[in-house]
């Protein structure tokens, strides 16, 4: 039996989108393939609020993330970092021998531009990475304000990751000064994982036609050759596209963006009432994400046991507390095609649970 997912990623993907993953093959250099690329340009710039090119990486996130800090760094990078995935960002790029040095705020606690512009005023950096919607934690980091500060420098890039905002939440990159803003596809587009998208401004190619490459697979001036003759460098993940670029219809044509970012802020405001009324939320007040709540475990309940009730006995999964904080906290995510019966049936389920 299937069981429902309430997980900040991977999450529930539409039969009709896994009925296309079995569609026949088809060649990636045919103009048949270019047909499909270039479907899906348009509807990822209009999701993105972007003129930038937006390309296809066939791996997950973390790969478009080893792209922009191996591709965008010349002098050193500026690591904002207030939760896991950015504390992880950190040690890609280090891994990838880029010099950074990394900006630390509590868990919970927004990076202010203050603090970022204090770091840049150094002039020891070209660039900077950010998490705009932290996973760990269930909040939204103020990337737009951040964006005013980085694009105020000359010539540093902005590199964001919006892994589980992205297709969620409203990211204007062109307005916010974005360089890179990635994401994988198992998140808040509601696809299976295996696919990232990532836009990439003209200033951030320049970069990288500067910087020694460390990468062949994610060399940004070799994708943009590709993404020049609507293909991809690389052999992609051909089903994935076609499920993406059908998603992508949905999600533009036919929900509209503007309405599927009011669905995510609804269900995320239904889930965060809750959380209010019978617990508390972790991330502090005003940076409360819209695809995710991050529920203080202030009745001190059994997390782990909770999801297994709701999954043996009501085919439902939620996530416990990001490493460490599996127990104080738990997860629920309301991103992707989820609907407000799917939420309120899930609350109303944990209440029954723990008699509430
Ligand atoms: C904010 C954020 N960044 C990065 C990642 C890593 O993504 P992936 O597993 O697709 O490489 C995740 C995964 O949960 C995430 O939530």
């Amino acid at each position: 039996m299937h069981e429902k997912l309430f997980t900040p990623g991977p999450t529930e993907v539409r039969t009709e989108l896994l009925q296309e993953l079995s569609t026949a093959q088809i060649h990636h250099r045919t103009e048949e393939f270019s047909d499909v690329y270039d479907d899906i340009q348009p509807r990822l710039k209009k999701l993105l609020f972007t003129d930038n090119p937006v390309f296809l990486f066939t791996s997950s996130s973390t790969g478009a993330m080893e792209s922009a800090v191996t591709n965008g760094v010349k002098k050193k990078s500026l690591t904002v970092s207030n939760g896991a995935f950015s504390e992880r960002w950190h040690k890609i790029t280090r891994k990838n021998g880029v010099p950074a040095d990394i900006l630390n705020q509590d868990w919970g606690k927004p990076v202010t531009p203050e603090m970022v512009d204090e770091k840049l005023a150094t002039g020891e950096y070209d660039a900077v990475t950010m998490v705009f919607n932290e996973t760990s934690t269930g909040m939204m980091n103020p990337v737009k304000e951040v964006g005013k500060v980085v694009n105020s420098y000359d010539d540093t890039m902005f590199l964001v990751d919006a892994v589980s905002g992205m297709a969620g939440a409203k990211i204007k990159v062109d307005d916010w000064g974005i360089d890179m803003c990635l994401a994988g596809v198992q998140k808040a587009f509601g696809l299976p994982s295996g696919l990232a998208v990532a836009s990439v401004s003209e200033r951030l190619l320049e970069r990288a036609e500067d910087v020694e490459p460390r990468s062949y697979y994610f060399n940004l001036p070799l994708l943009h050759k590709y993404h020049k003759r609507s293909q991809t460098r690389t052999t992609p993940a051909i089903p994935q596209i076609l499920a993406l670029r059908k998603q992508l219809k949905y999600i533009v044509d036919e929900e509209g963006i503007e309405n599927r970012f009011a669905r995510h802020d609804r269900l995320s405001g239904i889930v965060q009432n809750w959380a209010k009324q019978y617990f508390d939320i972790f991330p502090e007040e005003g940076y409360w994400s819209k695809t995710l709540t991050c529920v203080e475990n202030t009745r001190g309940i059994s997390v782990a046991d909770l999801n297994q009730e709701l999954i043996e006995k009501h085919n439902m999964r939620i996530a416990n507390g990001y490493g460490d904080m599996s127990e104080e906290t738990f997860r629920i995510s309301n991103m992707a095609d989820l609907s407000e019966p799917d939420v309120r049936g899930l609350l109303a389920t944990i209440n029954d649970i723990l008699g509430l």
